[in-house]
C-alpha cells in the first residue's frame, strides 16, 4: 500500500492548512505507471468523449423534456436538462448526440461500466427464456447461485443468507425488520448526514430534515447521533487527539443518558457516508460501533448500497475497517442497472427469519438475477476493486495537487473511486460553497457530475470503474476549469484567517 493510501486508511483527509501543503505533496507517489486503458468492449463513439455537437438541451432533448414536464411527476429533482440516449463504458450520450464523460456511474450503479456486454448478454438471454421467476415462491437457479456468490464475496466470507428485494430502500426496510425480528427490540441508532432511502424505515433512518419534511410522523424508535465528520467536527475536536469523541458521545451520552431505553435493536451506518458528502470516518470508528453493538446486544447494520461492489477499492467498504457487520445492505451496483436490492446477514440471524416473515413479488426476479449476477461476476473477473484502488489513489493525488492551486477546495477525501471534493468560500472559515453553478459548467463542457453533502457543496468523483486514466485526467481538467471560473467570478483564492 502506498503511503498516501495508508494515510487515507487512518481516515486522514486533505484538509486546508497552508503550512501542510508542501509536506503532503512531497509524500505522494509521483506517477501511476499503469495506463489503465478503456476495455476493448467500449463503443467507438464513447472513446471520443467529450464531444459536444449542439448546445444542450438541443432540439430533440427540448422536445423530450417538454413532454416529460407535462406528464412525469415533479417529485424527481432533475439536476440538469440532460436526456439519456445511450451509454458505454464511462461515457453517456444525450438525445442530440452530445457525448459526456461520466463521473457518476449513474450514482454508483454502473460500476463495471455502462452497458457492459456481459450484463447486456445476460439480460437478453434471460429475457428470451423467462422474465418473471416467482422467485419468492418457487426456486430459481440464478437466485441460488447469486446468493452463493454474495456469501463468497461477503466481508471475511462471514455472511450467509441473502434476501433479495427491489431497491436500496427496500433492502434497508428488510434489514430493519430483520433486526427487530431477531432482537425483539424496536429502537435504532442512525447518524446525522445519513441517507437510507425514501420509504418507511429508510426515510425514518435518514437524518436530513428536508427529506423528512411533510411525511411525519415517521417510524418511532430512531435516535440520531453525530457521524465522524472530521472536517466539520460537530464537537470542534481534532482527530486523532479527540480519541473519537463522537463514539464516546454515542456510548456515554446517547445510550447511557438520553433517548433510547437501552434496548437498542441496531445501529445502522454507511461505512463511508454517501449522500452526506462522501465522508470517510477514521479507521477506529466502525470497530468502536461494533463494540458498542456487542455491549448492547444490538446488531450492526452496514448500509453499503453506495459503497459496495468495488467502489471504494475493496468489494465492500467495511473491509477497510476490518469490520464484519451483522447485516449488510446492498443495492445500486448489485443489479448492474436493473432495480435490485438485497441484504445478507450472519447466518444465525438470517436463519431465525422464518418462512413468510418477509416477501416481495419481484424479489429475486429472473432479469434482475441474471443482470446482477453478470455484473458482479464482471467486477470480480476484471479485478475492478484493484483498478478502483489504484486509479482512485491516482485521482486523489491529482485532486490534492489541484487543491494547492484552487482555494475553493476545502477538503479532498475518499477511498478508491469514491472521492469527495468539498468546496468552501474560505479555507479558514470553511464556509460552504454551494456547487450548482460549477456543476452546470462541468456538464456544459462535457463532464457529467453530481454533488452531495448537507450543504450541496461536495462533488462526488465516482466514475464507472472501467474509466481510463486518460479519461480521469480529461475529466479533472474540465472540473478544474469550472472551479477556476468560479474562483475568478467570486474572487475566491485569497483565503485569509477571519478578522
Ligand atoms: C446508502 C444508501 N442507502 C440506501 C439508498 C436508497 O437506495 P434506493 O434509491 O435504491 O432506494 C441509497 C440511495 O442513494 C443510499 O445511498
Amino acid at each position: 500500500m502506498s503511503e498516501m493510501v495508508e494515510k487515507e486508511a487512518v481516515g486522514e483527509s486533505a484538509q486546508a492548512p497552508k503550512t501542510k501543503k508542501m509536506d503532503r505533496t512531497e509524500k505522494e507517489p509521483t506517477i501511476l505507471e499503469e495506463e489503465f486503458p478503456l476495455p476493448d468492449w467500449v463503443a467507438d463513439w464513447a472513446r471520443e468523449a467529450p464531444k459536444l455537437v449542439v448546445r444542450a438541451p438541443g432540439p430533440k432533448s427540448k422536445a423530450i423534456i417538454k413532454i416529460d414536464r407535462e406528464y412525469v411527476s415533479y417529485a424527481y429533482d432533475r439536476c440538469f436538462t440532460f436526456t439519456f440516449e445511450k451509454a458505454s463504458g464511462a461515457s453517456v450520450m444525450d438525445a442530440d448526440g452530445n457525448v459526456l464523460l461520466d463521473f457518476t456511474a449513474g450514482i454508483g450503479v454502473e460500476n463495471a461500466g455502462w452497458t457492459h456486454p456481459k450484463v447486456v448478454k445476460a439480460i437478453q438471454e434471460q429475457a428470451a427464456k423467462l422474465i418473471h421467476s416467482m422467485a419468492n415462491d418457487a426456486y430459481f437457479e440464478k437466485e441460488a447461485l447469486f446468493a452463493k456468490l454474495l456469501h463468497e464475496i461477503s466481508p471475511g466470507k462471514a455472511l450467509k443468507g441473502t434476501f433479495f428485494g427491489n431497491s436500496g430502500a427496500e433492502a434497508v426496510e428488510a434489514a430493519f425488520k430483520l433486526s427487530r425480528y431477531y432482537t425483539k427490540r424496536n429502537e435504532h441508532v442512525a447518524f446525522f448526514g445519513s441517507y437510507h432511502g425514501r420509504i418507511g424505515a429508510g426515510l425514518s433512518l435518514t437524518s436530513r430534515l428536508k427529506l423528512r419534511y411533510s411525511y411525519g410522523p415517521l417510524l418511532p424508535g430512531v435516535v440520531f447521533t453525530p457521524f465522524a465528520y472530521c472536517y466539520r467536527c460537530p464537537f470542534k475536536q481534532t482527530y486523532p487527539e479527540c480519541g473519537l469523541w463522537c463514539a464516546d458521545y454515542l456510548e456515554n451520552q446517547v445510550l447511557e443518558l438520553g433517548g433510547p431505553t437501552g434496548q437498542i435493536s441496531s445501529i445502522i451506518v454507511e461505512p463511508i457516508q454517501g449522500e452526506g458528502g462522501y465522508i470517510v470516518p477514521p479507521k477506529e470508528f466502525l470497530p468502536r460501533l461494533k463494540k458498542i453493538c456487542e455491549a448492547q446486544g444490538a446488531l450492526l447494520i452496514a448500509d453499503e448500497v453506495q459503497t459496495g461492489f468495488a467502489r471504494t477499492g475493496k468489494m465492500f467498504a467495511c473491509e477497510h475497517f476490518d469490520v464484519v457487520p451483522d447485516i449488510l445492505v446492498m443495492g445500486k451496483a448489485l443489479g448492474g442497472g436493473v432495480p435490485l436490492g438485497a441484504i445478507i446477514a450472519r447466518n444465525e440471524i438470517m436463519k431465525k427469519w422464518r418462512p413468510g416473515s418477509h416477501s416481495s413479488t419481484f424479489g429475486g426476479n429472473a432479469i434482475t438475477m441474471a443482470s446482477g449476477l453478470a455484473h458482479v461476476q464482471a467486477i470480480i473477473e476484471e479485478n475492478l476493486a484493484e483498478r478502483s484502488a489504484k486509479l482512485g489513489a491516482y485521482t486523489m493525488k491529482l485532486l490534492r495537487e489541484m487543491q494547492q492551486r484552487r482555494e475553493i477546495i476545502g477538503d479532498v477525501r475518499g477511498r478508491g473511486l469514491m472521492i469527495g471534493v468539498e468546496l468552501v468560500k474560505n479555507q479558514y472559515t470553511k464556509e460552504p460553497h454551494e456547487a450548482t453553478t460549477i456543476q452546470g459548467k462541468c456538464w456544459r463542457n462535457g463532464l457529467m457530475t453530481i454533488t452531495s453533502g448537507n450543504y450541496g457543496n461536495v462533488f462526488r468523483i465516482a466514475p464507472p470503474l472501467c474509466i481510463s486514466k486518460a479519461q480521469v485526467e480529461k475529466s479533472l481538467s474540465i472540473f478544474e476549469m469550472a472551479l477556476k471560473d468560479e474562483e475568478e467570478f467570486l474572487k475566491i483564492g485569497t483565503s485569509a484567517p477571519p478578522g
